[in-house]
């Protein structure tokens, strides 16, 4: 009897906390939805695998710099100048204007997601993180 009283209140605590964590939301929760632009920019950048050389959040390919925040570090007329012309390291693959237009649309949708390396957040008590425009 005492074990089922006690496997009740851990059936119950799992099921407030995790309602909780999964409905609180996340910094990237202030981020609109991709726009046409950004998700065409999306296909380009699969199209021409910079995931290959790229990260994202520090995931893809290590022969060139992750991009996340590439945008807000450098600037988007930095960002066009590499793709458009490519650099000793970098190859030039070719887009189209409206290409790189969209591709930089995207940029500039991923850095608005979220910063690359994670800042230094406080942990609440919960275990949650506490994000600079938190307002808790
Ligand atoms: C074959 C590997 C490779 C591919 C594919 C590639 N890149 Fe790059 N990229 C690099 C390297 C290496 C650098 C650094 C070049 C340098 O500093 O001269 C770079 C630099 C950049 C930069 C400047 C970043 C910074 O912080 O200096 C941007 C922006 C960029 N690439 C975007 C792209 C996009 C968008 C694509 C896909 C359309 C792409 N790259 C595909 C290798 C690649």
């Amino acid at each position: 009897m005492r074990n089922r009283a006690i496997f009740g209140c851990l059936c119950a605590a799992f099921a407030v906390y995790s309602s909780y964590v999964y409905t609180a939301g996340t910094a990237a929760d202030h981020v609109p939805p991709m726009n046409d632009a950004e998700r065409f920019g999306a296909k380009v950048y699969q199209q021409y695998n910079c995931v290959a050389c790229h990260q994202f959040y520090g995931l893809g390919g290590y022969r060139g710099p992750d991009l996340t925040n590439v945008i807000s570090n450098r600037g988007a007329g930095y960002a066009r100048a590499f793709i458009s012309a490519g650099t000793a390291a970098m190859p030039n693959l070719g887009l189209a204007d409206n290409e790189i237009d969209a591709v930089l649309a995207y940029l500039a949708f991923v850095d608005r997601t979220g910063t690359y390396p994670a800042e230094d957040v406080a942990v609440h008590w919960n275990g949650t993180v506490a994000y600079q425009d938190d307002p808790h």
